[in-house]
């Protein structure tokens, strides 16, 4: 099987905004206690947050992580993780039916965020609380001092504020599973006017409203439309999430998913559109797709906690999906979907980023491993920063029940803005065709192949562990550039990261 096309340097989609590699930290599971804080581990820092997961993160160089929830922040209060730990009261988190030790809050995070080389993005409730707690915490984490709360921060350890830039106005208040949900016109007024206020305290806040919790919703996508009427001029974002799964074990079906992503989308691109000319507006806004991810093998283990029959425990495993060679592909054809969308989807965050539906993993005392999707991961978050190209490959294709054409070849690329290297990210569907590939590059000059790392041949349920990690990726052979054109061979089922220098 053949694909041909081409690169051209003069066709750019548009700039990737870093912020598209972001990732979520949830009170969750064991994504923050035995994830990134356990003061007992043999490699825990003086604040208790552990280091070897640190540089995990650190490796895969996570521009921002989203921060508390999710579920869980839509009845959390901040204060609760503020103060001497000691006196910090342990609460019911109802969203996930377990305790909450409020441990570690908003000082650990940050310091955490320091340690990581990474941005905070927070939210903020408004489920169970709303527009007064979100000013009081936007106070205590940006104002300086000489205020309440400002001066509650400085009393607590920090001097300086944190001055967050992007905040999340709630969490996906249209779901029937939220705490305090909402209907569209009520979350449009509250999410209204609590911008105003964050805005009454520092106009240049980046401001993320709630959209759809997945394309699936019955409210989809008016619930844009009507959310957007209320917010439009006050907020920068639009937030998506979509999870993916294969429960029915289709390889092909699971794998064509990428395309139900690109009409998500396009629909609330197009609702952007409509609202800004509707409103005579000049400003645009974007989508903050903040939560994507596999998540559907731990759903089963995942039961007997959430529907109560374990009671309430604290930082019990849940979600704690292990990840296999499929979800690599899959994983792989999701950045490409949104490095080809860069145009609109300006933020997107992987969920979550450590135990919890994560690429890192812990072991509570033991090491920090990597699962399979770590890898695309990484080298999307390293390589796919700059220009996002307008490719043209004619591959073969096939249909699914909901796309007529799924291209076998699902490919990507960047030419980064700091060293100036063309990155292609290419994932073969085909269960069993080498493809070769065919795509001039003519318009980039002289260049050569500096990097080729693939992931191909394994059991498509073979998984990674704490005691072997089986699925990494090799160097790749037999791709170089002749004549101006990229040539080589695309194994069956396949992802491939090809650089040139
Ligand atoms: O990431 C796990 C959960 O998925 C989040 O808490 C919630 O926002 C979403 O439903």
């Amino acid at each position: 099987m053949q694909a041909t096309g081409s690169a051209d340097s003069a066709h750019v989609i548009g700039t990737v905004d870093a912020r598209l590699y972001g990732s979520f930290v949830e009170h969750l599971g064991r994504a923050v206690y035995t994830g990134i804080y356990e003061p007992d581990h043999p490699t825990a820092n003086a604040n208790g947050m552990r280091q070897d997961v640190i540089d995990l993160v650190r490796e895969l160089e996570v521009p921002i992580v989203r921060y508390p929830g999710g579920n869980f922040v839509s009845a959390y209060n901040w204060e609760d993780g503020i103060g001497p730990r000691e006196d910090r009261p342990v609460r019911l988190d109802l969203a996930w039916h377990t305790a909450e030790s409020n441990q570690v809050g908003i000082h650990e995070f940050a310091d955490w965020a320091t340690a990581a080389n990474t941005e905070m993005m927070l939210a903020v409730n408004l489920g169970s609380r709303g527009l007064d707690e979100a000013r009081a915490l936007l106070e205590y984490v940006n104002h300086p001092g000489g205020t309440h709360w400002s001066d509650l921060r400085r009393t607590n350890g920090r001097e300086e504020p944190w001055n967050v830039k992007m905040w999340c106005l709630g969490n996906e208040m249209d779901g029937p599973w939220q705490i305090g949900q909402k209907t569209a016109e009520e979350y449009g007024r509250i999410a209204f006017e609590t911008a105003k206020a964050m805005r009454a305290f520092d106009n240049s806040l980046e401001l993320v409203v709630c959209g759809s919790s997945t394309p699936n919703m019955p409210t989809y996508p008016a619930w844009e439309a009507t959310v957007l009427d209320y917010t439009y001029d006050s907020v920068d974002y639009i937030s998506l999430h979509m999870y993916f799964e294969n429960h029915a074990g289709d390889t092909a079906r699971y794998l064509a998913q990428n395309a139900r992503l690109d009409d998500y989308i396009q629909t609330v691109a197009g609702v952007i559109t409509y609202t800004k000319a509707k409103k005579r507006s000049k400003k645009d806004i974007y989508i903050s797709f903040d939560e994507w991810n596999v998540w559907y093998h731990s759903k089963e283990a995942d039961k007997t906690i959430l529907e109560g029959h374990d009671g309430w425990p604290h930082a019990p495993a849940l979600l704690e999906d292990v990840y296999n060679f499929e979800d690599v592909l899959q994983v792989g054809c999701i950045i490409n979907t949104f490095i080809r969308r860069c145009d609109v989807v300006k933020v997107a965050c992987l969920a979550q980023l450590v135990n919890v539906i994560a690429p890192i993993m812990t072991v509570p005392g033991g090491p920090a491993w990597r699962q399979t999707t770590f890898y695309p991961y990484l080298y999307a978050s390293k390589f796919g920063r700059g220009k996002a190209l307008r490719l043209v490959v004619d591959v073969p294709a096939y249909a699914t029940d909901f796309a007529e054409t799924v291209p076998y070849l699902d490919v990507a690329a960047v030419e980064s803005d700091s060293d100036g290297a063309l990155t292609f990210f290419i994932v073969n569907r085909h269960p069993t065709e080498t493809i070769d590939l065919d795509l001039s590059v003519q318009g980039f000059g002289e260049r050569r192949v500096v990097a080729d790392k693939v992931i191909a041949g394994h059991d498509l349920r073979a998984v990674n562990g704490p005691d072997g990690q089986p699925v990494e990726p090799a160097d790749g052979t037999g791709v170089g550039v002749t004549d101006g054109r990229l040539q080589g061979s695309i194994a069956p089922l396949s992802y491939r990261m090809i650089r040139l220098g």
